[in-house]
């Protein structure tokens, strides 16, 4: 059967599947371990993003080789998770957010497949030349983002729909220096693994949206002052079990065919 929707896992989300099948895909970027199984009545592929146990920090995560075994495995829509701090102070903590735009502010990740190199292979079609793919008109993609905001109501969960999510290198919390200028520029919510993530699956025309969770607010906001991971993790695990719900509810929703701009990313380039 065919798995076409995917789930990775962040910060505190490494098992969401039960008794799944785990396949190891040998990429051109390093292999991943895929997790197959059931959510609901749907086979779905599940990635903890971190590594089962959580062995993996943000800046050591192979974003290259886990969106590339999806495309392997000829997946078309991700969903993805997140712990975040919040930037914008009417964000508390335990909020649901579905952001609609992003900032990359990591600093040395590799964000591209298209290194010159490497022949990339979309669902039996080489990719060449230089590619510069496309984040407008949507920097996520709308219909898995408007899947998760649909299935939220139908549960009756309440989560914000839109907010600029900011990604930073870590491995450290930011400033409260750093948290004020992203605020300038805009960004409501802070954190170490949306990037290049969501690029890279528009690169291999995959669709994407993510699901943040609001764990802390972030440095200097809200007299915010000292930051730990056990926090963060205490107050995703208080969400758990609605992202669950959720997750499966949005998977239930998603329009089989995809009608959105995304799986046209690479229609320029495709030989
Ligand atoms: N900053 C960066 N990443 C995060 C935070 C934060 O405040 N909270 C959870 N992940």
């Amino acid at each position: 059967m065919m798995v076409r929707v995917a789930i990775i896992g962040g910060s505190g989300l490494y098992k969401l599947l039960e008794n799944p099948k785990i396949v190891k895909i040998d990429t051109p970027f390093g292999s991943c371990d895929v997790h197959i199984g059931k959510l609901g009545d749907e086979e779905v592929a599940f990635i903890p993003r971190h590594g089962a146990s959580h062995e993996l920090p943000p800046f050591r995560v192979n974003y290259k080789a886990n969106l590339y075994s999806l495309n392997m495995l000829e997946v078309e829509r991700v969903i993805a998770t997140n712990a975040v701090g919040a930037i914008n102070p009417n964000l508390e903590p335990g909020t649901i957010v579905v952001p609609h735009d992003l900032i990359d502010m990591t600093k040395c990740r590799e964000t591209t497949f298209y290194d010159g190199k490497t022949t990339i292979r979309v669902r039996g079609r080489e990719v060449s030349g230089v590619v510069h793919v496309s984040m407008t008109p949507h920097t996520y993609c709308p219909e898995v983002r408007s899947s998760i905001i649909e299935a939220a109501e139908s549960v009756g969960m309440s989560v914000k729909d839109g907010g600029i999510y900011v990604c930073t290198e870590g491995n450290r919390f930011e400033t409260p220096a750093e948290i004020r200028a992203f605020s300038i520029l805009g960004g409501d919510l802070v954190g170490m693994t949306g990037c290049p993530e969501a690029s890279l699956a528009r690169e291999l025309a995959l669709c994407y949206a993510s699901i943040s969770i609001v764990t802390n607010y972030a440095a200097g906001v809200s007299g915010r002052v000292k930051l730990t991971h056990k926090e963060v993790l205490d107050i995703f695990s208080r969400r758990l079990g609605d992202l669950t719900v959720l997750l499966g509810e949005t998977i239930r929703r998603i329009p089989r065919q995809r009608s959105c701009a995304c799986k046209d990313a690479l229609s320029e380039f495709l030989k």
